[in-house]
């Protein structure tokens, strides 16, 4: 008989059928009820087993973790909490999972503890909302852009460029780090490395992306990126996936508008098809935000923070408006602000970045025309020769979301700029050519998918919300 998935079982609107169900035991209470799971749901099915005609030996092996499958008749529940359960006829341990030896027992564990086991900790049902909901929020993603047109470009993983010019990149190479080939004068021989050049993992597929934008007009990436910046933070991983829509002919409003839209429609899209996982997680942090003192707990429990997104435009603030409003910010008078804000031109940190949405707007901010010098080199220059169309979403809880830009489309303007940055032109012809050739206002953003997964299942740390997350000093799994 084929075994059914516990989500269509508990929807099925027939009982009393023999149906089979497979799944990892979750608790046996009383050496009668199986909580039974499988992960199509976040519910557990009830299996009630016939104990005076079950062997010992398999009652006894019936535990947490275990992987079972159980026939029986599906019939109306008489206990609380269920509309249906199995009455058990036939029982088969598939699996055991001795609970002397298996960790994740049915009782609290801490999300540290978890994180050291992420290849178990999916087993529990905090970690497998979070998964259901990543899964639907990148189906989401795609759902979105394909409907509109976008065309999906797999960017390369590996590259030879640095797309943001921070230097912060893993290098790839298989040279032999024992016995580096040298040149004559005493450098790394890269063209004796496997491409012939040096090379990294990516940053972002921004500098690909933008070549078939000029061609495609509106296409988008989503796929793994790799930052090597040591920043052991709950918002950092070293990699991460990232999506980067970019579309010819969209100014900065336009734009923004296209992130606005988009985040809007894969936090709606998830609510819909995740009402159970996400209501369990607006319990899980509600119980969490117990723990801590009142002044930390927010406002909103995670059901209304995410109602509050589709329901209100971002406010859009410009970088100098920000400014002011920082300076003027009682943190800021008090010095409690690690970083003081006293000028304009000042770098925004995540401190001051979480004060402008938490504490002044209290909604989705959108900052944008940044000064030019703290911004990638390939953002559009405005007027006044000191800012940049750049623009940065920020949300409560997160800090910055999306980063993205109109793109510098004259030629000259952007030569110039690698060449005050030392940016080799040569090394950048190929990007450079979208400029030479019918170039034209451009402009795209790149949101990061982990930190869209914390905001919508309501998590703090962003490596509880990766599979296997990567960072400094960590790549277990
Ligand atoms: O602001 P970033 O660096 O922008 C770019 O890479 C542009 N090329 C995007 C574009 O215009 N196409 O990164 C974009 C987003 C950030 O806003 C953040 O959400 C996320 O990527 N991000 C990270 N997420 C997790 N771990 C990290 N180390 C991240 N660095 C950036
Ligand atoms: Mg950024």
């Amino acid at each position: 008989m084929k075994h059914t998935k516990i989500k269509d079982l508990l929807n099925s609107p027939s009982t009393l059928q023999e149906v089979n169900a497979k799944g990892w035991v979750r608790t046996f209470r009383n050496n009668q009820f199986i909580a039974l799971n499988d992960g199509s749901t976040i519910n557990n099915i009830q299996c009630v087993v016939d104990f005076e005609n079950t062997p010992d030996e398999i009652l006894k092996r019936i535990t947490t973790g275990a992987a079972i499958s159980v026939t029986g008749n599906l019939v109306e529940s008489k206990g609380a909490g269920q509309k249906v359960e199995i009455q058990v006829t036939q029982l088969e341990i598939l699996g055991d999972a001795d609970p002397e030896k298996f960790p994740m027992q049915p009782k609290k564990h801490s999300l540290e503890f978890l994180r050291e086991n992420a290849h178990l900790r999916v087993r529990t049902n905090a970690f497998g909302a979070i998964m259901r909901v990543r899964s639907v929020l990148s189906f989401a993603v795609h759902s979105y852009f394909q409907q509109k047109g976008f065309v999906y470009v797999n960017t390369p993983i590996i590259t030879g460029a640095d797309a943001e010019g921070a230097g912060e990149m893993f290098q790839v190479t298989s040279l032999p780090l024992h016995s580096l080939p040298k040149t004559e004068e005493g450098a790394i021989d890269y063209k004796k490395d496997f491409f012939g050049k040096h090379t990294n993992l990516t940053v972002s597929g921004q500098l690909e992306g933008e070549t078939f934008a000029m061609a495609l007009g509106q296409i988008y990436t989503f796929g793994p990126t790799f930052r090597a910046e040591n920043s052991n933070t709950s918002r950092h991983l070293a990699e991460f996936w990232m999506i980067e829509p970019e579309v010819a002919f969209n100014d900065l409003d336009d734009n923004m508008d296209l992130a606005e839209d988009f985040i809007q429609y894969v936090i709606r899209y998830t609510m819909e098809q995740c009402p159970d996982d996400l209501q369990f997680l607006t319990t899980r942090l509600l119980e969490e935000e117990k723990t801590k003192p009142q002044a930390e707990r927010s406002e909103m429990n995670l059901l209304e923070k995410l109602h509050f997104v589709l329901e209100n435009k971002f406010k859009r603030v410009s970088y100098t408006e920000a400014i002011d409003i920082l300076r003027d910010s009682v943190p800021n008078k008090k010095k409690k602000f690690q970083f003081v804000i006293n000028e304009w031109g000042a770098d925004l940190q995540s401190e001051h970045e979480r004060y402008l949405v938490e504490k002044h707007f209290k909604c989705p901010v959108i900052l944008y025309d940044y000064p030019a010098n703290i911004k990638a080199f390939y953002m559009r220059l405005n007027e006044d020769g000191k800012t940049v169309r750049a623009m940065d979403i920020l949300f409560p809880g997160i800090g910055e979301i999306v980063g993205g830009s109109q793109r510098e489309e004259r030629y000259d303007v952007l030569v110039e700029k690698m060449k005050t940055i030392g940016i080799d032109e040569k090394e950048l012809s190929w990007y450079l050519d979208t400029r030479r050739f019918g170039s034209a206002v451009h402009s795209g953003f790149g949101l990061g998918f982990e930190r869209l997964v914390l905001f919508v299942t309501g998590m703090t740390n962003i490596r509880d919300v990766i599979p296997f997350p990567r960072t400094p000093g960590n790549a277990e799994f």
